[in-house]
């Protein structure tokens, strides 16, 4: 049984300092590894990733912990120093890669990738006319081109997981206001989960859509931004063996919101 916790969106900011180490405590006791969904910082600020560093390293130091980075840390376009600075507390940022970890003998492993909007079956955009929609539409389908390959390395673990800002379905949007769904997601993310059908895939981003959703293939997606969730982090429950992993979420995690 592989115990995985995850949480998107904690934009820490310079003033955060203390805002979420305390509800990460008992986070090593409770999961095998610590996943976090993008959106770290506020404006993508290497000072505000300094801070999340510190509220970080604890539980980073006892549990194997990897990120991917929302479309907030790109805001000030430092979002390599963002990367940098985590990387200086075991925060590993993954885009476009895939890590591996063992836990009591299972592999693991996490495909992460930033992912982007474009829209969902019937509603999307389309590399069409003006260069800016065709820019658009060419830097989703390339982010999940990088999933697609982060998830081809990872083809051979026990137990995989993909790990996304945005989000692969409409099911965990179901809250936002239908208008921004194209920039909330990408249905090019769900064609790549199902091609792979990793155990668990995780995003962010969808600040007021839900929790639960599954693709079109049946891939377990989990909505893990920090407001949805009302907690702190969510953990789940993977069984190891290809094909019947179950995708369980742990009621008590005890730890509350931050
Ligand atoms: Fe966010
Ligand atoms: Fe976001």
């Amino acid at each position: 049984m592989i115990r995985v916790a995850a949480v998107g969106d904690v934009h820490v900011g310079r003033d955060s300092r203390g805002r979420l180490r305390p509800h990460l405590k008992h986070l090593p006791e409770r999961a095998d590894l610590f996943l976090v969904a993008g959106d770290l910082t506020r404006r993508g600020l290497p000072e505000e990733a300094e801070v999340l560093a510190e509220e970080l390293r604890e539980v980073a130091d006892a549990v194997p912990t990897f990120a991917v980075l929302g479309n907030h840390d790109f805001e000030s376009g430092r979002e390599q120093e963002v990367v940098e600075v985590l990387a200086g507390v075991d925060v590993q940022v993954l885009e476009g890669e895939a890590m591996v970890v063992a836990v009591d003998g299972t592999t693991v492993g996490i495909a992460g990738a930033k992912g982007f909007g474009g829209g969902f079956p019937g509603a999307s955009g389309s590399e069409f006319g003006e260069p800016e929609m065709k820019a658009f539409m060419r830097h989703s389908a390339e982010a999940a081109g990088r999933l697609d390959a982060a998830l081809a390395k990872i083809a051979g673990e026990d137990v995989r997981i993909a790990l996304m800002h945005y989000s692969p379905t409409e099911d965990t949007l179901d809250g936002e206001r239908l208008e921004i769904y194209p920039f909330l997601g990408s249905y090019f993310l769900a064609e790549v989960l199902d091609r792979h059908a990793p155990d668990l895939a995780l995003h962010g981003h969808a600040h007021a859509g839900s929790e639960k959703g599954l693709t079109a293939a049946g891939v377990c997606v989990r909505n893990v931004a920090q407001p949805v969730l009302g907690r702190a982090y969510a953990t789940f429950c993977l069984d190891r063996g290809r094909g019947d992993v179950a995708c369980e979420d742990a009621t008590a995690t005890g730890e509350t919101g931050a």
